[in-house]
């Protein structure tokens, strides 16, 4: 396969905007111009059809164009509702009705554009009640692109120091330029299912809040281990520090509850993005009262702005209204179609990983799964993602699927996703092309 019309397009608009393209997490090998996606499929620029495991970094939970999504979205604009920018709206409450129905071990709700922008609050809702200032966050986690969170996410063994860290805190690795050194010095990054490193960091700083994926999916699928998130609940309570469970990408794509409703584990603060509005961008701060409220306490010393020009757009909300009222749909049984679909492609990968002798695991909750080309089962931390997976047959792996029409984001161990607008017939189509480039990928070998 070729791409020259998709590689023309970004050295066009690379004169343009830096990179050629809007977020550089978009920026990958090979370079593909889409342009067009309905349900599970995308079309890029040079004429190929693909069938959509990225899901727009995961959003897309309903598949792309949900015809239900677009006729309220239609509905909302030729209904003349504008972003007024004062004042209440019936749309904003409805939304957070059914919001906190499907979350509901959240009391209040507060709606924001981004899930970065949802993080940030977020935090700045723990240090406003704790009075404190240090942050605890995940090596391999991403809660965001500000300055507390954007450190430690994908980082080499030579930047995290060549060893192995347990019961203590990563060396700082930025992921960008332009965080002020004391800034720096506020967050630490610990490794995941690692609770005595919360605890030496909890005994060390004045810690105002952990904050974590439930899940680490923006390093693929990695699971807490048993007992770990209650843990981190407990480590919370008994050091006075908040507990801010980053549920942006496992947020009503675990379950309608989140991960929280598997785990059953309860944050004091809990982000979400993503899939609650089916790729429109829309982002919310939910948990206990008492922190949200700090929004409006009457001391004003100790009260947090919450403010945003665009924060409950009528485009978005109706999106997100239509996608919640779906997800929420008995009849509709969008999560068991997902498991099962899922279900079905583990099943099939599995069996294509032993036929071909690739030493692999699938990591899964739902509907979102990575394979790690690894013999030492599922990892559980980033640490053990760089010492055992094959980075290298990963990155192949990609390419080759690619090349038969099967789209997964070309980085390692970048999640996969599936959608409710996904057919059995995508799954058996998947398998096709994934013995074919497993036959490929083996060949000589
Ligand atoms: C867990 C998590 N938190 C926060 C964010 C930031 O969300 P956004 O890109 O909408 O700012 C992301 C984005 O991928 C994410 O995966």
């Amino acid at each position: 396969m070729n791409w020259p019309k998709s590689q023309q397009l970004l050295d066009e608009n690379s004169r343009l905007i830096p990179g050629g393209l809007a977020s550089l997490n978009r920026k990958a090998d090979p370079v593909i111009a889409f342009i067009r996606a309905k349900g599970s499929r995308m079309w890029d620029i040079d004429g190929h059809e693909y069938i959509d495991y990225h899901a727009g970094f995961a959003p897309y939970i309903l598949g792309h164009g949900d015809d239900d999504q677009i006729a309220a979205v239609i509905q909302a604009m030729q209904g003349d509702l504008s972003n007024y920018g004062s004042g209440p709206t019936r749309e904003e409450g409805e939304l957070a009705r059914l919001f906190l129905k499907a979350v509901s071990h959240c009391e209040k709700v507060q709606f924001f554009n981004t899930g970065s922008e949802a993080t940030s609050q977020a935090i700045r809702v723990a240090r406003a009640w704790t009075g404190r200032a240090h942050i605890i966050k995940m090596q391999g986690g991403y809660n965001g692109h500000h300055n507390a969170v954007a450190t430690n996410l994908m980082s080499t063994c030579e930047q995290l120091g060549g060893s192995l860290v347990h019961g203590n805190e990563y060396p700082c690795v930025p992921f960008t330029a332009g965080i002020p050194p004391e800034e720096k010095a506020l967050t630490h990054a610990v490794p995941f299912n690692d609770l005595d490193a919360v605890e030496c960091m909890a005994k060390k700083y004045d810690i105002a809040a952990l904050i974590t994926e439930p899940v680490l999916q923006n390093i693929g699928v990695v699971k807490p281990q048993p007992g770990y998130l209650q843990g981190l609940r407990d480590l919370a309570d008994r050091y006075g520090f908040l507990l801010i469970l980053d549920e942006v990408k496992t947020g009503f794509r675990s379950s309608l509850g989140g991960y929280q409703a598997i785990a059953k584990v309860t944050a004091d603060l809990s982000t979400y993005g993503k899939a609650f509005a089916n790729g429109f961008p829309i982002a919310a701060l939910a948990g206990k009262a008492k922190y949200l409220d700090l929004a409006t306490i009457a001391d004003a010393q100790k009260r947090v702005l919450v403010a945003g020009t665009y924060n409950c757009h009528p485009v978005p909300v109706a999106a997100a209204i239509a996608c919640l009222r779906k997800l929420m749909d008995p009849d509709m049984d969008v999560y068991g179609k997902l498991e099962g679909l899922a279900q079905r492609l583990e099943v099939g990968q599995n069996e294509l990983f032993k036929k071909h002798q690739i030493s692999a695991v699938i990591s899964r909750v739902g509907s979102a799964s990575c394979a790690y080309f690894t013999t030492h089962g599922e990892p559980r931390d980033w640490w053990e993602i760089l010492q055992h997976h094959d980075a290298a047959f990963d990155t192949r792996y990609r390419r080759a699927l690619i090349e038969r029409g099967i789209y997964h984001f070309p980085v390692i161990v970048k999640q996969g996703s599936i959608s409710f607008a996904h057919s059995e017939g995508d799954i058996d189509q998947t398998l096709e092309a994934t013995d074919n480039a497993l036959r490929e990928l083996t060949r000589g070998t």
